[in-house]
């Protein structure tokens, strides 16, 4: 497994890490998370095929620009921290998989790079912009870790992220990425995916594979949802994880690799 970090344009430091070889699967995490989440997949999927895990800016161990305080995001900088790490490793396409806010970032890419996207893994996400309750939810947010820290939206964030059979020490990961975040990167996450545009239209007429994924029991963003953003997509493929809620591919593991991978391998 390697490791490595990239200075973006603008003077982040984007932290990732990689296993296995051949085309690229750049796997992007969800919010308030860390690459941490994608350890069991770069070893499932990245026996065939090279997978590669980045922090997003702020996130893990990637930083903000220096000087640049509170930090600011959108979901099309976090798309270009993406296209400079793919410079730096000289890639000129990827297949691109993001989870929930990281699939918010994978959208953002296909609008900013389209040639540069090979497929697409949209899981647990969503292509709907916010409903203004939603925007007022992420402002509150926002507010709420800047006045509190992050204890509270950890311990009542983490069991509405796994189904009623997520392991313990899942549970315990998770809480744990989402308390280690730093509560300025929170709330400018919360913020960005506010802001960011309906992406519908984007993938109707995206022309590339496309692969839905979700949990059965994903409590954030409900799985008819996901169903209505894959038939309004042509050609896209659906598919169902059973008994998992919103982090798929920490709370069963293999079903989703597997999924991934033949969506992958079909491919070519
Ligand atoms: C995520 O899991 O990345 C976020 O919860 C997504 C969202 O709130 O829309």
């Amino acid at each position: 497994m390697a490791r490595g970090t990239v200075r973006s344009r603008d003077g982040a430091l984007l932290a990732y890490e990689e296993a296995g070889s051949g085309f690229p699967l750049l796997l992007v995490h969800g919010f308030p998370l860390n690459r941490r989440m994608w350890a069991k997949q770069l070893s499932l999927l990245g026996r065939g095929r090279r997978v590669i895990a980045v922090d997003l800016r702020g996130h893990g161990e990637s930083s903000v620009p220096p000087g640049v305080s509170p930090p600011s995001f959108s979901m099309e900088l976090f798309a270009r921290d993406l296209a400079d790490l793919m410079d730096f490793l000289g890639l000129d396409g990827i297949d691109l998989c993001g989870l929930s806010m990281g699939g918010y970032v994978a959208m953002a890419f296909l609008r900013s790079y389209p040639e540069r996207v090979r497929s697409l893994i949209l899981a647990s996400t969503r292509a709907t912009a916010d409903p203004p309750e939603g925007v007022e939810a992420r402002r509150a947010v926002a507010e709420r870790v800047m006045a509190e820290g992050m204890e509270g939206l950890a311990r009542e964030m983490t069991p509405r992220l796994l189904g009623p059979e997520a392991p313990r020490e899942v549970a315990e990961l998770v809480e744990e990425m989402i308390r280690g975040t730093r509560r300025e990167v929170a709330a400018a996450d919360s913020l960005a995916m506010a802001a960011r545009p309906d992406s519908r239209e984007l993938l109707a007429r995206a022309g590339v594979p496309i692969l839905v994924i979700h949990g059965a029991e994903d409590a954030l963003v409900p799985v008819e949802q996901a169903r209505a953003m894959a038939e309004n997509i042509p050609g896209s493929l659906f598919r169902v994880i059973p008994g998992a809620g919103h982090l798929p591919p920490l709370e069963a593991p293999e079903a989703w690799a597997e999924a991934v991978g033949a969506f992958l391998s079909g491919l070519g």
